[in-house]
């Protein structure tokens, strides 16, 4: 009975499984200890319980898949075979504040494609799916990228990392241009997030660094599902473990890509591939 679940239908599980953790230690903020992997990057135990009980959901029914998951299993490489790329809160620092914006991000990948991937987001019990192929839907309704075509009309998504601050005043500026061009940028504190408005159409486009695969492998699933594009900051495909995204619907995706060749110097646009 179990083995009849499609991939899709094991993530959803997990994802609510998962979301259940969360909740209780959202409704038991007392029993919440708040670490540190540094000086911004915050860790809690609902962090790794959580991905305890989506990888343990996901063996359940897919004994023999791998896992890429950002507490316990953080490898820097992919292989061809099936694995499980697995954030169990994307958006710590806003769980641990008790703002909203924090997702469940569960994403499949196989030959090192994306092939199913869902993002739930607990505040809003928004749940968001792609099947390789099969389009991008939110709570079951179709979603598609928006048809924004100008600068000048579009809303922006980004980050502000904490790692990698060499790069802070080349973004700075990247980040005057856009409040200057668009109708403004937005920082909700959750790549996944961030990339699902993308795909729902609520963003235009998104661009971020410092980011882990774990962070954006679900998300790029729904945007390409969306009829989005993704690409690093050279224009390539190096944006799972590159640390470096673009993406938005196509048009708004170009802008970002041309004026990023602008204001990041050109060793600073470069990949970040681990050795
Ligand atoms: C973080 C969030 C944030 C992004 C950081 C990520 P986490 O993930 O996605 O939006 O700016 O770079 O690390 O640590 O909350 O899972
Ligand atoms: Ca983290
Ligand atoms: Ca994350
Ligand atoms: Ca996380």
């Amino acid at each position: 009975m179990m083995k009849s679940y499609t991939d899709l239908q094991v993530a959803h599980e997990a994802a609510l499984k998962g979301a259940d953790v969360i909740r209780y230690f959202s409704a038991n903020r007392h029993k919440l200890t708040i670490d540190h992997k540094g000086r911004h990057d915050l860790v809690t135990q609902a962090d790794v319980q959580t991905e305890e009980r989506i990888i343990e959901t996901i063996r359940e029914y897919r004994p023999d898949d791998f896992f890429l998951a950002e507490e316990s299993e953080a490898h820097d490489h992919l292989t061809d075979a099936r694995t499980w790329i697995i954030d169990p809160i994307d958006g710590t620092t806003n769980f641990a504040h008790g703002f909203p914006a924090y997702c469940v991000s569960i994403a499949l990948w196989e030959n090192r494609q994306p092939k199913a991937g869902v993002i739930y987001e607990l505040n809003s019990g928004e749940m968001f799916t792609a099947e390789a192929g099969s389009g991008a839907f939110l709570n079951g309704q179709p979603i598609r990228v928006s048809d924004v075509k100008t600068a000048s009309a579009a809303l922006l998504g980004t980050g502000f990392p904490y790692r990698d601050l060499g790069l802070i005043d080349d973004y700075l500026h990247l980040m005057k241009c856009f409040m200057e061009e668009t109708h403004g940028i937005r920082r909700p504190g959750s790549a996944a997030y961030d990339l699902a408005c993308v795909a729902a159409g609520r963003l235009d486009g998104f661009y971020e660094y410092a980011l882990s695969p774990w962070d954006v492998a679900a998300g790029v699933l729904l945007i390409q599902e969306a009829g989005g594009q993704v690409c690093d900051w050279q224009g390539g495909s190096d944006w799972l473990f590159g640390k470096r995204i673009i993406c938005g619907n196509p048009d708004i995706t170009a802008y970002l890509f041309d004026r990023i060749q602008h204001y990041i110097p050109r060793e600073k646009r470069k990949p970040q591939l681990p050795h």
